[in-house]
C-alpha cells in the first residue's frame, strides 16, 4: 500500500532502489485511488497509469528516466480523487473529462503497448510533456472546485485509505445479544439508552452480580440504539482479566480486537479513534474496575478512556463495580439497584420451572438474598438441577443458605 513518501528520489546513492520504491507507491496509489472512484473514464486513465509504471518497474532498464513521469502519475491519481470525491454526484467537469481523453489518445496513452526494454528520453520526455499539460489543466480546475493544494489533498487521501482499510478488514466480533432472561429492568434501558443516544456518557455502577453487564447489553439491542449506532456498537469485555494482567498496551488490544483493527505498535489510540470518528459510534466498555484499578498504566489507560470519550462522533458507556472513574468526562452515573420483588420473582420462576404455591414465602426468600440477580439466578439454578420440590426447596434453604449460593457459585465459575 502507498506510502505518504513523495516517489522522485534525489539522493544519487542507491538510486535504483529508491526508483523502484517510487515506482511501487504511485503504483499502489494509482491502484487504490482506481478502485475507490467510480468513474469509468476516470479508472481507465489510472488502469493505463498503472500499466506503464508496472512495465517500467518489470521490464525497462533505463527506470530512473521515468522519475519525473512516475511522479506526475502519482499526482494525477490523487487529483483525479479529488475531483471526483468533491463533487456531490462523483462526476468529473466536462473539461477535465475532455483532457482525460486527450491524454489517452495521446503517445502516454499508448505508451504500455509501446513499451521495449529501453525507451529513448525523447520519447519520455514526449509523455512527460503531456502530463504536464493536463496536470496544469487538471489543476486549475481543482483550484476552482476545491482551493485546496496538492499536499491537502494527499494527506486527506491518506485519511481516507486508512478509513477504507479499517473498514475492509474489520472482521470485530458481533456484539452480544440482549440476555435471554432479563426482567424488571425497563425504565432504566429506556434512561440510559436515551442518555447514549443524545451522546451522553454513562457509567453504571453497582456490586459484583447486581446486573450491570446485563443491562449494558440490553441498552446495546435497543432498537434506537440499533438504529443510531448500527454496526459501529462495540462491546469489550475486561471481565476475564484481573487488574495484574491489564497494562496500557492490553487495554487498548482488547479493543482494537473488537473493532476488527490491526493495531502498529506507533500510536495505537489514534488508529482506534479514527475508526471510531468514522460513524457515530457506541463503545461499551465492560468490568472496567479491571482496568480502572490496573496493576500497571492506571493513568494512562484512564486517560486513553478520557480521549475516547472526547471524540464527538463517540459515547462510552463503561460498567464498574469501583466508583473511580476517568476524570476528565462528564459521567451520568447511574447506581444499578437490586431487582424489585416482583421482578425477583419473575427472575426465579423463569429459571426454577415450578409451580409456586405460597408466593410471599418465596418472596421473603428472595428479599433475604436482598433480590440480587446472581443470586437469585444461582439459587434457581440449583433448585432445578437439583430437582428440589418447593417445600425441599424452602427447607434446604433454610438449613444452607449462604453454602448453596457458594456451591453453585463455585461451580459455575
Ligand atoms: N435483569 C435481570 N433479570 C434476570 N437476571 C438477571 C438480570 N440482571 C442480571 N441477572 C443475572 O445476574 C447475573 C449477573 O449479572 P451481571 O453479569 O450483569 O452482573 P454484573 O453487575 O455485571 O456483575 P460483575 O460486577 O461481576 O461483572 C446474570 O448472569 C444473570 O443471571
Ligand atoms: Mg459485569
Amino acid at each position: 500500500m502507498a506510502s505518504r513518501e513523495n516517489p522522485p528520489a534525489t539522493s544519487e546513492h542507491g538510486r535504483k532502489d529508491k526508483i523502484m520504491s517510487a515506482l511501487s507507491t504511485s503504483i499502489d496509489t494509482i491502484n487504490c485511488v482506481k478502485d475507490a472512484i467510480p468513474n469509468e473514464i476516470a479508472k481507465g486513465l489510472l488502469s493505463t497509469f498503472s500499466g506503464i509504471l508496472s512495465a517500467v518497474k518489470n521490464t525497462i532498464r533505463n527506470k530512473e528516466d521515468f522519475e519525473e513521469l512516475a511522479r506526475q502519475c502519482y499526482e494525477i491519481s490523487f487529483l483525479v480523487w479529488r475531483a471526483t470525491t468533491a463533487t456531490p454526484n462523483k462526476a468529473l467537469s466536462l473539461h477535465v473529462t475532455r483532457a482525460i481523453d486527450d491524454l489517452k489518445k495521446s503517445k502516454a496513452g499508448v505508451a504500455s503497448r509501446t513499451l521495449s526494454v529501453t525507451i529513448d528520453k525523447e520519447k519520455i520526455a514526449s509523455w512527460q510533456r503531456d502530463l504536464s499539460r493536463f496536470l496544469q489543466i487538471f489543476n486549475t480546475e481543482l483550484n476552482i472546485l476545491t482551493h485546496v493544494k496538492l499536499e491537502e489533498i494527499i494527506a486527506m487521501f491518506e485519511q481516507f485509505r486508512l478509513q477504507a482499510e479499517t473498514k475492509t478488514t474489520a472482521q470485530g466480533a458481533l456484539p452480544p445479544s440482549k440476555p435471554s432472561l432479563f426482567v424488571g429492568r425497563d425504565n432504566l434501558v429506556h434512561e440510559v439508552s436515551g442518555l447514549l443516544a443524545e451522546f451522553r456518557h454513562v457509567a453504571l455502577l453497582g456490586t459484583g452480580g447486581i446486573g450491570k453487564s446485563c443491562l449494558a447489553k440490553a441498552v446495546l439491542n435497543e432498537p434506537d440504539i440499533v438504529t443510531k449506532f448500527g454496526a459501529q456498537r462495540y462491546f469489550i469485555r475486561y471481565d476475564d482479566m484481573d487488574a495484574s494482567q491489564v497494562s496500557y498496551e492490553v487495554f487498548l488490544d482488547r479493543i482494537g480486537g473488537i473493532l476488527g483493527l490491526a493495531l502498529g505498535a506507533v500510536d495505537p489510540l489514534s488508529v482506534i479513534s479514527t475508526h471510531l470518528s468514522s460513524a457515530p459510534s457506541l463503545l461499551i466498555l465492560d468490568n472496567a474496575e479491571t482496568f480502572l484499578d490496573a496493576a500497571q498504566d492506571k493513568t494512562r489507560i484512564a486517560d486513553a478512556v478520557d480521549s475516547l470519550g472526547a471524540l464527538a462522533s463517540t459515547v462510552v458507556l463503561l460498567t464498574s463495580r469501583s466508583r473511580a472513574l476517568p476524570s476528565n468526562i462528564l459521567w451520568n452515573v447511574i447506581a444499578v439497584p437490586a431487582l424489585e420483588p416482583v421482578a425477583a420473582r419473575e427472575a426465579f420462576t423463569a429459571v426454577y420451572h415450578k409451580p409456586i404455591k405460597k408466593i410471599d414465602v418465596i418472596d421473603s426468600l428472595l428479599q433475604s438474598l436482598d433480590c440480587h440477580p446472581l443470586s437469585i439466578n444461582l439459587l434457581a439454578h440449583a433448585a432445578r438441577e437439583n430437582d428440589w420440590s418447593y417445600k425441599e426447596l424452602l427447607d434446604t434453604w433454610n438449613k444452607r443458605q449462604t453454602d448453596l449460593l457458594h456451591t453453585v457459585s463455585r461451580s459455575e465459575s
